[in-house]
């Protein structure tokens, strides 16, 4: 009954994993503290280490992932382990570590797909205002020629992931170190500093001549109004401008559209805030905007809303697993249910055609994204191990990736140049605020043992993967 039979010769079959979440050993070999290790301790909660202990047992999830039909991996480095106070010295033991995954990676006949920032923001930084200090975006900007002049081998780079969710996450949602809610300013001006710090690394990748491909991770929330009457849908404009028009612009146009700002100001307005932009910023966006090579798209739900007029109010017990959140936001909106669309343990809804959606919208307004990854997709749930000789049977995981990955291929038929697909997440992972216990991998990680066990889904992984060309 499944959709997807084949996939495009060519087509990149991936697994996705970030450093903090995977690595572990953040104590280790000459490793600097990132804005997460004090703040985790300080809460209590989860631990960062061992996570899935990638930064040991990397051979054994790379070989895993070779052995179910994957052809590409995402990675990040981790700022830390290179430079641990993010800038100064670089951490010879940090280096030497990336050159063995990488090499591990390209003999197991995986592409790696590597971003320099996800989520972890040394804490030398972070101290010092992290985005929103201006003299940050100079250090990453070095960090990042390091990386390209020492690892040549890579050869497939996104500068940051998901700009919208660090901002947001930080100075709205409030569940990210520095945890401020409502903070308007803090958020805009953050998303403003992360694009021109990725637009200083394009550049620069560019004018030193690197070899290789460069671009960004942006996820993508469509905003439906519900129901769809004239006030939703001017509600459902402001967030999508806050949420990814603003970054949309910034990114693919170099500047940001008349439109976007009368919806970005209507927003500051009504909470008092600001965003500075300061001279030569935007000639530095629009330089970068022609020079990115690929666009890197996460996605995983929607966000379905009416209009808001009152205080701004979040409802959030620090999990958000199913009926704990409530999202209201002064003069943009505030998110309600569709009880037509399935949601998952986490409350996230379940729809594919939005995947579609977003790949027409990019395709049609964004001309300059060119050749776009889904670079995340994925279903987060609570799942225990099946027990030894037993398979873990996620079907509901299959079915997900099934669906989104049939979308896909739908826009691809009417023209949207998509290229490959990375499944969010290769094996089970720390998921930030949600600790451990929200799992989305192929392989099941029981972090006391650090076993893997194979997933349903890793087997249907597989089988698709078979349809191509078998790794050189
Ligand atoms: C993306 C991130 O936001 O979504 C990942 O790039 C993250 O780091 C993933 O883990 C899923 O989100 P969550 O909060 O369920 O872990």
């Amino acid at each position: 009954l499944k959709r997807v039979k084949t996939l495009p010769a060519g087509f990149v079959w991936g697994g996705a994993t970030a450093a903090y979440q995977v690595e572990g050993a953040t104590q280790i070999a000459g490793k600097g503290k990132t804005m997460w290790d004090d703040y985790l301790k300080k809460q209590g909660r989860f631990a960062p280490d061992p996570a899935s202990d990638f930064y040991h047992l990397y051979p054994e999830d790379i070989e895993l992932a070779k052995l179910y039909g994957l052809n590409a991996i995402r990675l990040s480095i981790a700022w830390t382990r290179i430079f641990p106070r993010g800038a100064g010295k670089p951490n010879q033991a940090g280096v030497a570590y990336y050159h063995r995954l990488f090499k591990c990676c390209l003999a197991n006949g995986l592409t790696p797909y590597v971003s320099l920032h996800h989520f972890d923001s040394p804490q030398a930084l972070f101290e010092t205002g992290d985005w929103l200090n201006r003299n940050n975006i100079d250090k990453f900007v070095a960090y990042a020629d390091f990386c390209f002049k020492e690892f040549s081998e890579v050869k497939n780079w996104f500068t940051i992931n998901e700009l919208i969710s660090l901002a947001f996450s930080q100075y709205i949602q409030g569940n990210f170190p520095p945890n401020h809610r409502f903070d308007v300013t803090g958020a805009i001006q953050a998303q403003h500093n992360e694009l021109l710090a990725h637009a200083r690394v394009v550049n620069l990748f560019k004018s030193k001549g690197y070899s290789g491909r460069i671009g960004l991770i942006h996820v993508l929330q469509p905003i439906y109004p519900y129901p769809d009457n004239a006030a939703n849908r001017h509600a459902a404009a402001l967030e999508d401008a806050f949420m990814n028009r603003f970054l949309l612009d910034g990114t693919f146009k170099g500047a940001y559209t008349a439109e976007t700002m009368a919806l970005i100001n209507e927003i500051l307005t009504a909470n008092h805030a600001k965003l500075t932009i300061e001279p030569g910023d935007m000639e530095i966006l629009k330089q970068a905007a022609t020079q990115n090579d690929y666009f890197g798209l996460n996605y995983y739900q929607p966000t379905f809303v009416a209009a808001y007029q009152g205080e701004s109010t979040n409802v959030f017990n620090g999990t958000g697993e199913k009926g704990t959140s409530a999202f209201k936001f002064k003069g943009v909106a505030m998110h309600v249910k569709n009880p037509t669309v399935p949601t998952t343990d986490w409350d996230w809804n379940i729809y594919p055609k939005g995947l579609y959606d977003v790949l027409k919208r990019v395709t049609t307004e964004y001309p300059n994204s060119h050749t776009i990854y889904i670079t995340e997709n994925g279903l987060g749930q609570k799942e225990q191990t099946a027990g030894v000789g037993q398979l873990l049977s996620d079907d509901k995981r299959i079915d997900f990736i099934d669906q989104h990955v049939a979308a896909l291929l739908k826009a691809r038929t009417e023209g949207v140049n998509v290229q490959g697909y990375f499944v969010w997440s290769l094996q089970d992972q720390f998921s930030w605020a949600n600790g451990y216990n929200k799992r989305y991998g192929l392989f099941y990680v029981d972090f006391a043992t650090q076993a893997r066990e194979i997933k349903k889904s890793a087997l249907w992984f597989k089988a698709l993967g078979a349809t191509l060309k078998p790794n050189a």
